[in-house]
């Protein structure tokens, strides 16, 4: 088993041999050389689990790819090179990768020249042992070593197999360029990466090591090209903790979103994942004021029990949580919130949870994401003796879900009769009738009938108006089709929405 010792990383690769193109003189088809070696056309499947970084990690990945011939195929036996990009973040994400992992032997058996990959949280600190353990694993690497996947897969096509990347990214400043392989106007961009939390439950930082931003200008300046020249209207800012965004380079998320307002033709920012001990006052008084960012904030709680959260190291207690939302509503009164939670968290009392109740009925979120704890190795919670069963951790996990559906349907409720705008991403057939749905800019998605049912609204922005809600599910009807782009003169009423 081999390793790579010297510091490749995100938007960094080492010296080496370099993909060219050339066309076969016999057959006309395209080719690439690397090295010493040719790669003809071959197809790619990849399976991602995890959070929004992971997907977009993904799809870099698939775009480096492009240039080693590959391309991307949904059919796992039309494969030549089969990738996992794995989540480590709880047990039941960790289950599925491993399941999947187990069933590829028969296809490695059947075809021996398939490769396959590890990618992601698991292969950073497990990586050399699933190479070790799994015969039919090829190799693995770590989340900062994407950006070299092409030199990985030209090893292991060069004869070399069995080995792990699990190297960090060294370089003082975190440098890329948001590469997008759909034609779609949606994009996610990379500002921070890692994570300097240590939450005591939570295994990121291990994965993902020390937070890194880019500088502000880099991401305005990538954005703008992502405007300008693939068609995006929509992006989403990504990081383990975006709030701490540009702190070892004096900058801040609030400069950065006051910047992309510049931007003609970016119609929409959101943001994704906060962590409430960096909201600052500045932050809150951009929800008030930038036309472009989206009215919904993700601000994950975890507990409503201020001893809890002590135990967890979230460095907040409830109260100062909830001072946050209520800045916020005072910032944007139409601001719509949502969080995670974790049932269950070590020795958790009834009476702590019961704390997580009340603070779901001060808070009034619009949805909840909701978890049992998960041990995760690595940890320092790992570390501590545990009190509670499984069983418990369930049932406090179902109460709390119970809880948050009787309130979010009361809230659903109130958007009946509204309009709200959507950008058009997809289209479903239910009970033989064919409706189209988006997401509205405060992040709610939206069900509703066409005019015609010939009519093709993909990626059109159109305005809605709510006729129906349940506690998880809006529908509409139409009001207007604007089409793909907003005029000026349009771009103003959504906003209230
Ligand atoms: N960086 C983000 C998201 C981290 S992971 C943040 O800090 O909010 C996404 C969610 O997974 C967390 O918010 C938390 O609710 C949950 N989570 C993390 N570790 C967990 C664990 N060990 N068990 C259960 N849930 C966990
Ligand atoms: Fe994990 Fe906490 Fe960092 Fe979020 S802030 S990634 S929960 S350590
Ligand atoms: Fe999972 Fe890694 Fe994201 S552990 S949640 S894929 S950062």
């Amino acid at each position: 088993m081999s390793e790579l010792t010297s510091p490749t990383g995100l938007g960094l690769r080492d010296e080496g041999p370099r993909e060219e193109w050339f066309n076969d003189e016999q057959t006309g088809e395209r080719l690439v050389r690397m090295g010493d070696l040719v790669f003809p056309p071959r197809k790619v499947w990849i399976k991602t689990f995890g959070c929004q970084m992971n997907y977009h990690d993904s799809e870099r990945i698939l775009s480096h790819l492009k240039d080693l011939n590959f391309s991307h195929t949904e059919e796992v036996d039309d494969a030549d090179l089969v990738l996992f990009n794995t989540c480590a973040v709880r047990d039941l994400a960790n289950n599925k990768f491993y399941s999947h992992l187990g069933n590829l032997k028969h296809q490695k058996a059947k075809n021996k020249g398939l490769v396959v990959g590890v990618g992601g949280c698991v292969a950073q600190t497990e990586g050399k042992d699933l190479v070790k353990k799994f015969d039919h694993l090829d190799f693995a690497f770590g989340p900062d070593t994407i950006d070299s996947i092409n030199d990985m897969v030209f090893r292991t096509y060069a004869g070399e197999s069995k080995f792990s990347v699990n190297t960090w990214d060294r370089s003082s400043n975190f440098s890329i360029e948001t590469k997008i392989t759909h034609g779609n106007p949606q994009a996610f961009v990379n500002i921070i990466k890692g994570c300097n939390k240590y939450c005591t439950y939570c295994i990121v930082p291990y994965t993902r090591g020390k937070e890194r931003s880019r500088r502000a200008h880099e991401v305005y300046d990538d954005i703008r090209k992502l405007v300008e020249y693939s068609g995006i209207q929509e992006v989403m800012l990504l990081g383990q903790n975006v709030n701490s965004f540009g702190k070892e380079n004096g900058e801040s998320l609030a400069e950065l979103l006051m910047l992309l307002e510049k931007i003609d033709g970016l119609e929409l920012v959101r943001y994704t994942t906060s962590h409430p001990y960096d909201i600052s006052d500045e932050l809150i008084a951009v929800h008030g004021e930038a036309k472009k960012l989206s009215r919904h904030l993700h601000l994950p709680v975890q507990s409503g029990s201020a001893t809890v959260l002590q135990r967890m190291n979230r460095e907040y207690t409830p109260e100062h949580y909830l001072g946050l939302l209520e800045k916020m509503r005072a910032a944007n009164p139409n601001m719509v919130i949502s969080t995670d939670i974790i049932a269950g968290f070590v020795n958790e009392t009834d009476e702590e949870h019961k704390d997580t109740l009340k603070l779901l009925d001060a808070a009034q979120f619009d949805f909840i994401y909701s978890y049992a704890y998960s041990e995760r190795s690595k940890t320092r919670a790992s570390r501590w003796q545990d009190n509670l069963s499984d069983d418990i951790r369930g049932e406090r996990l179902r109460e709390i879900q119970a809880y948050q559906l009787q309130i979010q349907e009361k809230i659903r409720a109130k958007m009946v009769g509204n309009t709200y705008r959507v950008l058009v991403d997809g289209n479903r057939v239910f009970k033989g009738e064919k409706k189209w749905k988006g997401r509205t800019n405060c992040n709610r998605i939206i069900h509703f009938l066409p005019e015609t049912t010939e009519q093709n609204l993909q990626w059109h922005w159109v305005d809605v108006e709510v006729t129906q809600t349940t506690a998880l599910s809006c529908q509409g009807k139409m009001i207007t089709n604007i089409g793909r782009r907003i005029p000026k003169d349009l771009s103003v009423p959504y906003k209230l929405w």
